[in-house]
């Protein structure tokens, strides 16, 4: 039964987090500190590979291995059928759009003005090569992407709407579900990049109406690097042909003739890492035991602490957008490049990350940012970590 994260609940959560005890980390978005269960679980795994034989050791824990999708379907509200596990967002989204097959000229793909660089990266190599477009949805007066603006784009030629739900550039939340209910009454196809909200705040994909959404393991939800989440909406699952296959995935039949699975993971590779998946099972649990209310509550409040506390740091300009706010909190410091920001509070033991205009070019030059520091916070995240940040910052200005 979830409980509510009290001081103590996450000072219980923090003793059983190594990382805690070496650095503060305020990078979270970047990739969050693993409980030592996940480690554990990743750990015993590698044990078995190293005494039984990898494949045997895979045989022998495949109901564990199995648990990462029943357990990200219990997070997304989905189907184990309508789950795909990845090596982290890029693969899951890439691969979706490179299933959703041929692109024609005059075809148009709208995107939040937030979308992820990689994404933007994937869908013009395609867009170039077909004549088709991407074009960006113009945002309300709070930086968020506005349904109505979305709503007057529209006309048939329109085949992807694809949305960023948290950037990576800074505290804003788009309305997903806004953006799906117009997607669903046109019938067109909605991706979401949830990069950032796996593990953030409580996700229903059937509220949300999209199509596909992509997630991580090491962000939020504290798994393992190279690990991601990919959910296709169970009917939308035939218009999805994979670019590749393997023998997992399309099976030969004995006229020698592949056979398409007829779940989500048509978008999985047969080979994978074992240990990561019982360590992406294990901090799954851990997000669900918690809960996602409780997350989603702590990481709001410790996230407008750190803003409000910057913000009155003169020399310090705090530059989150939109009315819900992330755990991402985006800032400059006067005459400083956030990437030289990042490295003089790495140097005192202080992580937060920099981001240049390539992640999220739309936004970046929509409001004419060339850089952002970004301080990303966990629930796991201290009010004494909070002030040895705040301490480092005016250090950077005196
Ligand atoms: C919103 C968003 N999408 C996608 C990615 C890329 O994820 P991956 O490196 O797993 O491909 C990130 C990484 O920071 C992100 O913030």
């Amino acid at each position: 039964m979830p409980v509510p994260l009290t001081v103590a609940a996450v000072e219980a959560l923090r003793a059983q987090t190594p990382g805690v005890k070496h650095t503060t980390h305020f990078n979270h978005a970047g990739s969050s500190l693993p409980s030592e269960a996940t480690l554990e679980a990743m750990r015993a795994h590698l044990w078995r590979e190293a005494t039984s034989g990898p494949m045997e050791a895979g045989v022998a824990a495949r109901e564990q291995i199995e648990q990462a999708r029943t357990l990200a379907s219990r997070l997304l509200n989905a189907r184990p059928a309508e789950i795909a596990l990845t090596t982290g967002n890029s693969p899951a989204w890439g691969g979706a759009f490179a299933a959703l097959g041929t692109w024609r000229p005059g075809d148009r793909i709208l995107v939040a003005r937030h979308e992820w660089g990689g994404n933007l990266a994937t869908m013009r190599l395609t867009a170039q090569r077909a004549g088709a477009s991407i074009e960006a949805i113009p945002s309300d007066d709070s930086g968020a992407v506005d349904p109505q603006a979305l709503e007057a784009m529209l006309d048939e030629r329109v085949r992807l709407i694809a949305l960023t739900w948290m950037p990576a550039n800074g505290g804003l939340i788009n309305p997903a579900a806004a953006i799906g209910h117009v997607a669903r009454r046109h019938g067109i196809a909605y991706f979401i990049d949830a990069a950032q909200s796996a593990g953030q705040l409580p996700i229903d994909v059937t509220q949300v109406g999209c199509d596909v959404l992509t997630s991580v393991g090491r962000k939020a939800l504290r798994g393992p690097r190279g690990t991601g989440l990919l959910y296709v909406r169970q009917d939308f699952l035939p218009r999805l042909t994979p670019a590749f296959v393997d023998t997992y995935s399309a099976p030969l039949d004995t006229n020698g003739e592949p056979v398409l699975r007829d779940d989500a993971a048509r978008l999985e590779p047969s080979e994978l890492a074992p240990a990561l998946r019982c360590g992406l099972a294990n901090a799954l649990q851990e997000a669900l035991d918690i809960g996602l209310d409780n997350i989603r509550a702590r990481i709001d409040d410790i996230a407008q602490t750190l803003r409000t506390e910057l913000a009155q740091i003169d020399g310090v300009t705090v530059l989150d957008q939109g009315r819900e706010r992330s755990g991402l909190v985006s800032f400059n410091v006067a005459g400083q490049e956030a990437a030289a920001v990042q490295r003089t509070l790495a140097a005192q033991g202080v992580s937060i990350g920099s981001n240049g205009v390539a992640y999220t070019p739309f936004d970046m030059n929509a409001r004419g940012l060339d850089t952002i520091a970004r301080a990303s916070v966990s629930y796991l995240t201290t009010t004494a970590e909070i002030d040895t940040l705040l301490d480092r910052v005016r250090g950077l200005i005196r």
